[in-house]
């Protein structure tokens, strides 16, 4: 498919758009505002291109949307946003605050599907132990760690608990660490434990610190030799600390990766609870299929158990964007017909089945088996 095709345009223009709301969601802001100025560019070339195209009003309509988002998520961020050019040791403090959440995502526990086990450790390791610390008596568990393939909720969890728990939560992209402040990555580390702790004591609420990606802390940047012992050190001196028998505050290190073998012994030992976020299974799959068709109109020949049997191997974000795709379909007829008002016609079983031979699973049955393998060896629930 050629890349100026129309297919191809709006498929990347779709991609984007979803990412930068999924972004938005997590409170991501920074790649929300990338993702959204990338959906603005594709959709503009769209409208240069095939300027005939009947879904143009559509588009144009997103466009002044996304440019109102990024210019309320700008506002949000730019009296948190670092100092660009040399970094002062005052600036530091400020350069922190750009990672602590201070509008709550809007994901919650409900629009998570399946994944109890997950939601029943956080309530364990967090929410119980910071509402009475007094029934633990020999402590809990301070560090967790997500694993499992890409898609299937991580950061989605993670984002839907930083709206559950009262208190702060601290998200940090592993990535950007590591590359943005290339050469004292290290002390951005340190200043971040730190900075949870005395948000922690001066609160006395819980404080979440969520690397996302965390892998790439142990990753080396070939700039810079060594830095990433010195990260992982620095990492865990800090996550030990956490440990300390010290029951009045409540920081918790909740950890994220989609290639948990990257990890070493010493620093997987850090967390207590490893908890794997696997493809969503049968069940799974009917809870995410009538999730995202809430809000759809759908024609009765849809039948949702034989359907999540076809979307057996799919991760929960491939599941979302078949939805949104079938959905389309019909959108599309709908401006195809020259009419503007109306409402799209039901989305069929046959959309969907369309829709799937065009899409394959994202993650292949060698990775899982893989995953499976990890998570028989060094799970700990
Ligand atoms: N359990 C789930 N329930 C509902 N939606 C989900 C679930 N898991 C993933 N999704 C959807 O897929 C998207 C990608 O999931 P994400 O959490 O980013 O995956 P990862 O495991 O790679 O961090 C989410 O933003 C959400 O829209
Ligand atoms: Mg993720």
């Amino acid at each position: 498919m050629s890349s100026n095709s129309l297919p191809y345009l709006e498929n990347a223009a779709r991609h984007y758009a979803i990412q930068a709301v999924l972004n938005d969601r997590e409170g991501n802001y920074g790649e929300a505002i990338k993702n959204y100025r990338n959906a603005i560019e594709v959709l503009n070339k769209i409208i240069q291109l095939y300027p005939d195209n009947p879904l143009n009003t559509i588009y144009k309509d997103w466009i002044k949307q996304y440019h109102k988002r990024i210019k309320d998520l700008e506002s949000l961020r730019t009296s948190l946003l670092p100092a660009t050019g040399s970094r002062s040791s005052e600036s530091d403090d400020e350069d922190l605050e750009e990672f602590i959440l201070k509008e709550k995502p809007k994901v919650t526990f409900e629009d998570v599907a399946d994944l109890e086990h997950v939601k029943q450790a956080f309530f364990e390791s967090i929410i119980y132990p910071t509402k009475r610390p007094d029934l633990f008596p020999l402590g809990w568990p301070r560090g967790i760690l997500l694993f499992g393939p890409p898609g299937c909720g991580k950061t989605y969890v993670a984002a839907a608990v930083a709206n559950e728990v009262d208190g702060y939560f601290i998200h940090v992209d592993a990535a950007s660490i590591m590359s943005k402040w290339l050469g004292e990555a290290e002390k951005r580390v340190a200043k971040i434990f730190s900075k949870a702790r005395d948000l922690a004591a001066a609160s006395k609420k819980p404080v979440i610190i969520f690397i996302d990606e965390v892998d790439s802390l142990l990753s080396s940047f070939n700039a810079e030799v060594g830095g990433e012992t010195r990260v992982r050190n620095q990492f865990l001196k800090e996550m030990d600390g956490l440990q300390d028998k010290d029951k009045t505050y409540f920081v918790y290190v909740i950890a994220a990766t989609n290639k948990p073998w990257k990890l070493d012994d010493a620093f997987i030992r850090r967390f207590q609870k490893r908890i794997y976020i696997p493809l969503p299974n049968k069940e799974a799959r009917l809870q995410l299929i009538k999730l995202y068709t809430k809000k759809l109109s759908l024609s009765p020949d849809v039948d949702f158990s034989r359907l999540a049997d076809a979307l057996d191997g799919y991760t929960a974000s491939d599941i979302k964007d078949i939805v949104m795709t079938a959905h389309l379909r019909t959108v599309r007829e709908l401006f195809a017909r020259g009419s503007h008002d109306g409402v799209p016609r039901p989305i069929t079983m046959e959309d969907f089945m369309e829709v799937l031979k065009e899409r394959k699973p994202s993650v292949n049955k060698e990775l899982i088996k893989v995953f499976e393998s990890w998570d028989a060896k060094f799970k700990a629930i």
